[in-house]
């Protein structure tokens, strides 16, 4: 906790327009003022502050927050300087994190910034990041996003993102440096490496707008475990709806997760994870069933990568899941997913009893909690006189791991 009587540190948000009075005041009677260098510069008079620069070849920013938590509770006056709104995925979390009280003055954010650039509203855009961390959810999130803004870094450059949301079909936007002299908004065809840094990369759907009363992406459908004629199928082969609904709830599949679906069929658990937010890869060695998978996908409107090949081969090379359905592919897929350290949950449906226990050692053997049950649904169907019958569908057993 801050110590008793210590002033909040006052962080004020830099979005390159001038700092009203009361905050050009409370900079001058400063003791201690963090920020990168280039805020530092812009907001001029500090009177007799000590300047703290942050960024590459200064502070890190873990530094900078800990000296404000020294000075603060040493009674000295600070100030730090942050870009944009800094409760927004910014320096408010750190301070609050090492039990700093805090005084915020947002700028506008980048983002609101970026999308003013363009000229569109953005209360409808979901904002991911991948400012000083692993660029993995961040980029499951943009292939599937009908409209989103990046938080870009060093580590997760505007390069990998636009390759990614052009190949969803987005309509594609850099927006660089922001407030800066040399600040630049491109987009389309114009939109070409290098980026300068700071920036923000923009995806967005052509005509599609607007949830209408709250901002975001919509993260439940409307509906799941869907019944099986809402996908074309050959034979009768397709998950059953009530397999469905327990390996979705087993698979957790939203925004920010990648998950495959080997031996994906008619794609019914693929799609149902898709409409969950979840960037979804499904294999399937059968061409007619791919092309099935594919028709099945645009009459869901989702977004599914279909890779036609015979699992495990086939999996060489995909990017890493979160999550792995198996509906078909052997022991060998279950060997393969449960030895990939990013897998965090696998289902794995079997017709076959003598597959059961190998599959439920592979996952105990890869370090994943087990749980095993055949489901046996038998449903009501009506009858002529009105009454009904039990209707059974083929058993089917679901192995499910889970490892932190
Ligand atoms: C740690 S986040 C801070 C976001 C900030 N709190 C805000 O509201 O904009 C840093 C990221 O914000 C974006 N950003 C910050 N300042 C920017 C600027 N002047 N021009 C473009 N993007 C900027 C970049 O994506 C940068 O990597």
């Amino acid at each position: 906790m801050t110590a008793a009587g210590a002033a909040p540190v006052v962080v004020i948000g830099c979005d390159g327009r001038g700092l009203p009075p009361h905050l050009a005041s409370a900079l001058r009677s400063a003791t201690l003022v963090a920020g990168a260098p280039r805020h530092l510069a812009a907001v001029g008079d500090v009177g007799a502050a000590r300047l703290l620069p942050v960024g590459a070849g200064a502070s890190s920013w873990p530094d900078a927050v800990a000296q404000m938590r020294s000075a603060a509770a040493a009674g000295e006056s600070c100030v730090v300087l942050a870009s944009g709104d800094p409760g927004f995925f910014g320096v408010v979390r750190s301070l609050r994190e090492t039990g700093v009280q805090v005084r915020s003055w947002p700028g506008a954010s980048s983002v609101a910034q970026a999308f003013g650039r363009i000229g569109r509203s953005w209360e409808d855009a979901t904002v991911v990041s991948a400012h000083g961390r692993p660029a993995a959810a961040a980029l499951a999130a943009a292939r599937v996003l009908a409209k989103v803004a990046v938080l870009t870094g060093p580590q997760a450059p505007a390069e990998l993102f636009v390759d990614v949301l052009r190949r969803a079909g987005r309509e594609v936007w850099v927006v660089e440096r922001l407030g800066e002299s040399d600040e630049r908004v491109r987009g389309g065809s114009d939109c070409v490496p290098p980026y300068a840094e700071p920036n923000v990369v923009l995806g967005l759907t052509p005509g599609d707008d607007d949830l209408g009363w709250r901002s975001g992406a919509d993260p439940v459908p409307d509906g799941w475990a869907l019944p099986e004629d809402a996908f074309e199928h050959r034979d009768s082969m397709v998950t059953k709806a009530e397999v469905r609904a327990l390996a979705l709830a087993r698979l957790a599949p939203r925004i920010g997760q990648t998950i495959w679906d080997v031996g994906a069929g008619s794609g019914s658990v693929a799609i149902e994870c898709a409409r969950f937010g979840a960037d979804v890869v499904a294999v399937e060695r059968d061409g007619e069933q791919c092309d099935r998978l594919r028709r099945n996908v645009s009459r869901h409107g989702v977004q599914v990568e279909v890779v036609t090949g015979a699992a495990p081969d086939a999996l060489a090379g995909l990017r890493s899941p979160h999550a792995v359905y198996v509906g078909g592919g052997g022991l060998g897929v279950v060997e393969h997913v449960a030895g990939l350290a990013s897998t965090r949950r696998a289902v794995i449906a079997l017709a076959a009893p003598e597959r059961v226990a190998p599959s439920m050692q592979l996952l105990q053997r890869n370090g994943f909690e087990v749980e095993g049950v055949q489901l046996n649904a038998a449903r009501l169907r009506a009858l002529p006189d009105g009454s009904h019958r039990l209707a059974a569908t083929n058993p089917v057993t679901l192995v499910s791991g889970v490892r932190s």
